[in-house]
């Protein structure tokens, strides 16, 4: 539904983005992670036809970004990362202004208008002026605009930027109701948690560079080689079994070490590897209080992307 190839952004000497490619199936929602100044705006203005590549295409639908500027408009709902100001302009005009502009008939804009409002839970401001709105009805608003000509593609600049937990949260929510609907929806963010448990892919950027992107399966088994390790042992001197860790095949020997009782290696093998460890241990005389694997967390995916343990 949406790719691009090859996208490359020049500003002068400076690179922003360089040599980005990325596909996302229909239906799919992409989180699109990055930190400040990777180039996440950069490349959604570019698919939204703001911004002219320096090299490099984009396809919306089968429209050509560069060619076709005005077939990609109609097929996606656009939200950029600042929002306007609209003095004096009542909510349901702000949207009838959209709707105008997509040649939207006077009797389906009611309609419309009373829907969106409906979906994003803004009926009862549908009179207050714009300016009078809280910053997370204000993104919701911008939300509602997206979707007044009901495009099956929508790329969303950091909608839940400056939101508190809670507007974060029902942005959330809104976001899986869309795809539920069945949009494709391209949304951005530099915070990785946010976006990881309703996505169905995701995509890491940084410096300009696309650092992974795949499902997020994919992306956590490609992590699975970079787990580590860790075995409490209530012996006397717990250093003594670290013989076992180093000379087991499915541990990194060099990364075993022991701090205050607990042992802790990078592990790149299965479950049975584990067992065999743990039973070597305990037929060695160890006391094991716990072993386990410790959890990676997404910031720590994150983390680990970006500075290049992974790619
Ligand atoms: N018009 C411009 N002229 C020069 N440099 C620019 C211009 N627009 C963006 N840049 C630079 O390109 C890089 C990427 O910017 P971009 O806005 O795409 O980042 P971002 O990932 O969206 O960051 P943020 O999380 O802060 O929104 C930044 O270093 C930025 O300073
Ligand atoms: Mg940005």
């Amino acid at each position: 539904m949406i790719e691009v190839e090859h996208f490359t952004k020049r500003y002068g000497d400076f690179m922003a983005v360089d040599d980005l490619n990325l596909s996302i199936g229909e239906g799919e929602i992409y989180g699109f992670i990055g930190p400040n100044g990777a180039g996440k705006s950069t490349t959604i203005r570019f698919l939204a036809t703001l911004l002219k590549p320096t090299s490099g295409e984009g396809r919306i639908a089968g429209h050509s970004v560069t060619n076709d500027p005005m077939a990609v408009r109609r097929v996606i709902g656009f939200m950029p990362d600042d929002f306007g100001v609209y003095d004096g302009m009542k909510v349901w005009e702000f949207l009838d202004f959209f709707a105008v502009a997509y040649e939207i008939p006077r009797l389906e804009r009611r309609r419309i208008i009373g829907e969106v409002l409906q979906l994003l839970d803004l009926t009862h401001k549908r009179d207050d002026y714009v300016n009078g709105l809280s910053k997370g009805m204000k993104q919701r608003l911008c939300l509602a605009k997206t979707l007044v000509h009901n495009p099956p593609v929508l790329i969303l600049d950091e909608p839940s930027a400056g939101l508190d937990p809670r507007a974060r949260l029902e942005m959330k929510y809104l976001l899986n109701e869309l795809r539920r609907m069945g949009k494709t929806i391209l949304v951005s963010s530099h915070i990785l948690s946010e976006l990881a448990d309703f996505c169905t892919s995701i995509g890491v950027i940084e410096r300009g560079k696309l650092l992974a992107s795949g499902s997020i399966q994919d992306i956590q088994k490609q992590l699975r080689s970079h787990r580590v390790l860790k075995v409490r042992i209530l012996n006397e001197n717990p250093a003594q079994f670290e013989y076992i860790l180093k000379n087991h095949a499915s541990v990194k020997a060099q990364s075993v070490n022991t701090i205050e009782g607990t042992l802790s290696a990078e592990f790149e093998g299965d479950g049975p590897a584990q067992a065999d460890l743990l039973r070597q241990m305990m037929e060695a005389g160890a006391i094991v209080e716990a072993f386990d694997e410790e959890q990676i967390s997404l910031e720590d995916v994150f983390m680990m992307i970006t500075k290049g343990i992974v790619n």
